[in-house]
């Protein structure tokens, strides 16, 4: 049968293919249990585009993101491409994606499962139940702002430097997707930002306020400085909700977010574009928040469960398939309870299986819940 819904799998390097490869199995239980079928295609992004083709990512895998409904992101960039020219380095595949298919709402929850309160850097208590949700902005600020680069200055010393900027509708757009996440969870919005030493902050800070009196008077806004908001989030995690940030606080708001839930291992995430008011419909990429992890590539020992969330992401968000990613969700939360572990997520005394068997595992679980 025909399925109208389209998903660009892009591997990418490192452990990406492996982790990639355990949602292909859940995909073809969906088509076999559920009668769920996709209409899957892959492409090279990253060091894999670069091996190839010379550079990370081709025009003809950029059209195909921009054609089909959402794009399966695994993780890209490894030593072996370090040395390249900064424009083409692996990352900078995954970048384009996000500029082009102008993704800039990025959801990144961290939500700690039960099972594993134990595995965090921090106290159990601290972190038990923990569920917040990250929300940066992915197409401005810092990452993309003009004038960027290194320069030779007149004493023949050189300057590298980049641009911080945000448009008043960049922080209005942002600010509206963190408000309308807030209604649907605990309705609480903290807003971060150096108010006090930029100011594009204060323009965020001054906007996001705007936005709220304006539109969402019923959403708790509060506003924080990005330096208090790491250590706040170490101090006591569990006094946030959403979280509303800009690009490059955001990339390292929620590599610390993803710590306390255990492991890097485990963290999903969904960008999104604005919704086609025809349609309804936006594009989207869903990709694990850790990266490719090449120490342990090919060895089978990656943690595939931030990809399978970030495929659940991809059932309700794009596709509206709520129960689908429910039953997902459910069995990550199975299969973790009975004591499956790969090494990221094992304690001293844990067996650790491999990245398959946690596929396996997982499997076994759908099965169960769908009997
Ligand atoms: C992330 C990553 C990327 C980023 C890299 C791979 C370019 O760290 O998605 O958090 O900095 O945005
Ligand atoms: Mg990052």
């Amino acid at each position: 049968m025909a399925s109208n819904k389209k998903v660009l799998v892009l591997p990418g390097d490192g452990i990406g293919p492996e982790v990639v490869g355990e949602v292909r199995r859940v995909v073809d239980w969906m088509d076999k249990r559920r009668h769920v079928t996709f209409d899957l295609s892959e492409g090279l992004v990253g060091g894999a585009a670069i091996d190839k083709h010379g550079i990370p990512l081709t025009d003809e895998t950029m059209a195909d993101a921009m054609h089909v409904d959402a794009v399966l992101f695994g993780s890209v960039g490894g030593p072996q491409w370090e040395k390249l020219d900064f424009g083409v380095q692996p990352e900078r595949g995954l970048l384009r994606l996000r500029k082009e298919m102008q993704l800039y709402a990025n959801l990144r929850p961290a939500m700690v499962f039960d099972a594993l309160a134990d595995a965090s850097s921090l106290k159990k208590e601290l972190v038990a139940g923990l569920d917040i949700m990250i929300l940066r902005e992915l197409t401005g600020g810092i990452y993309f702002g003009e004038p960027r680069g290194i320069e030779t200055m007149p004493s023949g010393e050189r300057r590298g430097f980049n641009t911080q900027s945000y448009t008043e509708s960049e922080i209005e757009r942002i600010a509206r997707v963190g408000f309308e996440l807030a209604r649907k969870r605990s309705n609480r919005v903290m807003s971060v930002e150096k108010a006090n030493v930029m100011e594009s902050g204060v323009l965020w800070r001054e906007v996001t306020q705007r936005i709220h009196d304006d539109e969402f008077p019923d959403v708790q806004l509060d506003h924080m400085y990005a330096d208090n908001c790491a250590m706040q989030l170490v101090r006591q995690p569990k006094q946030f909700d959403v979280i509303v940030t800009d690009n490059l606080f955001g990339d390292i708001l929620s590599d610390c977010a993803a710590m306390l839930t255990g492991s890097l291992g485990m963290l999903p995430s969904a960008s999104l574009g604005a919704e086609d008011p025809t349609t309804g419909a936006r594009k989207a990429l869903y990709e694990p928040v850790h990266g490719s992890a090449p120490d342990i590539a090919g060895q089978g020992k990656a943690n595939p469960i931030a990809e399978v969330l970030s495929f659940a992401m991809l059932l309700r968000y794009s596709f509206d398939m709520g129960e689908d990613a429910n039953m997902v969700e459910n069995a990550v939360a199975n299969v973790l309870a009975a004591g499956f572990r790969t090494g990221d997520i094992a304690g001293p005394n844990d067996k650790v299986v491999s990245t398959t068997q946690m596929g396996d595992a997982l499997l076994l679980e759908l099965d169960k819940q769908s009997a």
